[in-house]
């Protein structure tokens, strides 16, 4: 595996594979891997001769009392990883590479990105789109592979490649699940072990709410009773816990065609976020 740390020489390099006639699938990560991140390089490698990774806790999307700063990072064990996974390329920019000046540029995403983290979160998403946008033009790939796991910045990125006509084909993999149940996370070695066992209350909510969609149940009595069972949990802060269409984020009162049951709960200053996508065509 080759790692790059500069623009300038990633540039030159996908530039290189291009002649040669390679496809590029690219994976943006913020490091700290897991099964999660390694699937989406399975996933770009069905699609693509090359798969590139980068790595960069992106300063831009996290608030100023968010935690940038206590983010897990692990260069060497991500790259163990990486490697293992069969990943071609690691990009690791640092944040001068990235951000050598003040950013005046932004690139938002409007009215889906004023819901659920959006809402929460602000200015969370032009963070994201941002850099995004900038590793597309930097590694210019084919393919671009995210996880489902963040559904609503899936949706985001999703509308801007199709907003600005960008030639990059997105593609959605399922989200990744430890044995429990509990959505696989960078942020989930952070949980105390009591809030670590407690945390299975999200999935275990997500899933309820399914079943009882698809047994016919009236989906705000089961929104209803999936944050009670969250609040009841010692240590738990529920943050959002809501159902909307997919991928235009718009509030439904209904689970019809593609519906998306969303929800981030605190356990101390961990914020974990899970969702389910429900396909309902009755
Ligand atoms: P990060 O949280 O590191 O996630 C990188 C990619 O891995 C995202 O597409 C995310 O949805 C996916 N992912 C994380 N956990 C997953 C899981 N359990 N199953 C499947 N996929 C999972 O998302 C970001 O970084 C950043 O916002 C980024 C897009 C890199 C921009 O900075």
């Amino acid at each position: 595996m080759e790692q790059i740390n500069k623009i300038s020489d990633i540039r030159n390099r996908v530039n290189e594979l291009k002649r040669k006639g390679k496809t590029i699938g690219f994976v943006p990560t913020m490091g700290y891997l897991h099964e999660g991140h390694l699937s989406l390089v399975d996933e770009a490698k069905k699609y693509c001769d090359i798969v590139i990774m980068s790595i960069f806790v992106n300063p831009a999307q996290f608030g100023p009392n968010e935690d940038f700063d206590s983010y897990p990072r692990d260069f060497e064990r991500d790259e163990k990883k990486a490697e293992g996974r069969g990943t071609d390329i690691i990009f690791y920019p640092d944040v001068k590479e990235m951000y050598p000046s003040e950013i005046l540029t932004w690139v938002n995403v409007e009215k889906i990105t004023d819901v659920l983290c959006g809402a929460k979160r602000e200015e969370h998403f032009r963070g994201v789109t941002t850099v995004v946008i900038k590793l597309f033009n930097i590694v210019k790939p084919n393919v671009a592979v995210l996880g489902q796991k963040d559904a609503q910045q899936a949706a985001v990125i999703s509308k801007m490649v199709e907003d600005l006509n960008m030639d990059i084909e997105i593609k959605i993999a399922p989200i990744v699940r430890e044995a429990d149940g509990l959505a696989m996370s960078s942020r989930n070695v952070r949980l105390s072990s009591e809030d670590r066992k407690n945390a299975v209350i999200l999935s275990k909510n997500l899933f309820m709410i399914k079943e009882g969609i698809d047994e016919g149940k009236e989906l705000s009595r089961l929104l209803e009773k999936a944050k009670k069972s969250i609040q009841a949990i010692k240590g738990a802060r529920l943050d959002y816990l809501e159902a909307r269409s997919y991928p235009n984020l718009e509030t439904v009162n209904t689970c019809n065609g593609l519906c998306l049951i969303a929800l981030a709960v605190y356990f101390g200053g961990v914020r974990l976020i899970d969702n389910i996508l429900i396909e309902n065509l009755s």
